[in-house]
């Protein structure tokens, strides 16, 4: 299978990138308004992160199945999902291209009374460890913002011990793709002309939550499954509806609950979730738990 590559993606700086997470950017930050660094302001941003905004990930993420593992999260923002597994026992490491985002991890851990391994500034595309060392590693919504994204997986598997694994968000496309990146914004507001038909550009502007980031990348499943060709794949599965009608700071409206309930009663997450959640394995096995293989061997 050949590997997937944007080479669009390839041309943005990623001194750019980093620019662009500083300040009002930093994921999650505005999650609270009570006054930032203290306890309870991290404690009510958790309660954001896990009850509102991402409650799937409280089971997806496997925060407490890492107990003494080492654990490695790539793109850590604040850091509200390494000190979950933290929390539940592993030796966590994690690195940002943004040392802002690495100094409200460390004031996290520090006020919560909890200890990491290590936590710098870095990239994806080189991570700052040797060969085999990480149990787990974990990355949500970081590569799709990194130019070479090729690079960040490899950086991935090559840090990882055999048999060790990983969980990681991109984005999808799913509905709120189609219906409010392309349609709404490209197709209605005409950003589409403005960009002379460069989907790329309407998909960086309209992406994150205060637009204009300078590199995301939305993926398809078989793109994804080009991406991860060198791992064995768990599962590829869609989440979150983005059932959010305004997504800014603090004018958040969710959809009712029965509405939500109605969706997932017909399993249309997994259809038009806007998140990839990839569980992905270090193995030679490409064929390893394939339902033939099975078959074959217990029947
Ligand atoms: C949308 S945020 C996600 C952060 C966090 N994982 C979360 O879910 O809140 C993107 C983060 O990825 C970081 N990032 C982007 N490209 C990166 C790269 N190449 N290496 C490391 N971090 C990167 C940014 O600095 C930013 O903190």
């Amino acid at each position: 299978m050949k590997s997937y590559e944007n080479l669009k993606a390839k041309s943005v700086s990623i001194e750019k990138v980093r620019d662009y997470w500083k300040g009002k950017n930093i994921p999650q930050i505005w999650y609270s308004d009570i006054e930032p660094g203290t306890v309870p302001y991290y404690n009510n941003v958790r309660k954001q992160r896990f009850e509102f905004y991402y409650p799937y990930l409280k089971d997806s993420a496997e925060f407490q199945y890492h107990k003494d593992e080492k654990v490695l999260e790539v793109g850590v923002g604040m850091g509200t999902d390494i000190i979950e597994y933290a929390r539940y026992g592993a030796k966590v490491y994690g690195i940002d291209l943004g040392a802002d985002q690495i100094e409200i991890t460390k004031d996290m851990f520090q006020k919560l009374n909890l200890s990491y391994e290590d936590l710098k500034v870095a990239s994806a595309e080189k991570l700052p460890y040797e060969n085999n060392y990480f149990d787990f590693v974990y990355s949500f919504g970081v590569i799709h913002h990194t130019p070479d994204i090729n690079s960040a997986v490899n950086e991935i598997h090559r840090v990882l011990k055999p048999g060790g694994r990983a969980v990681i968000m991109i984005y999808a496309r799913g509905w709120k793709h189609y219906i409010k990146r392309c349609f709404i914004h490209g197709i209605l507001k005409m950003k589409i002309f403005k960009y002379n038909f460069d989907w790329q550009k309407v998909y960086n502007e309209v992406s994150e939550v205060n637009g204009g980031s300078p590199l995301t990348q939305v993926l398809t499943r078989r793109q994804v499954k080009k991406l991860f060709k060198n791992f064995y794949i768990e599962s590829i599965e869609k989440k979150r509806l983005g059932e959010f009608f305004e997504y800014k700071p603090y004018n958040t409206v969710k959809a009712p609950n029965f509405i939500l309930n109605l969706f997932s009663l017909f399993g249309l997450e997994g259809l038009f979730g806007e998140n990839f959640l990839i569980k992905v394995q270090k193995s030679n096995s490409k064929t390893k738990g394939k339902i033939i293989d099975v078959l074959w061997k217990h029947y």
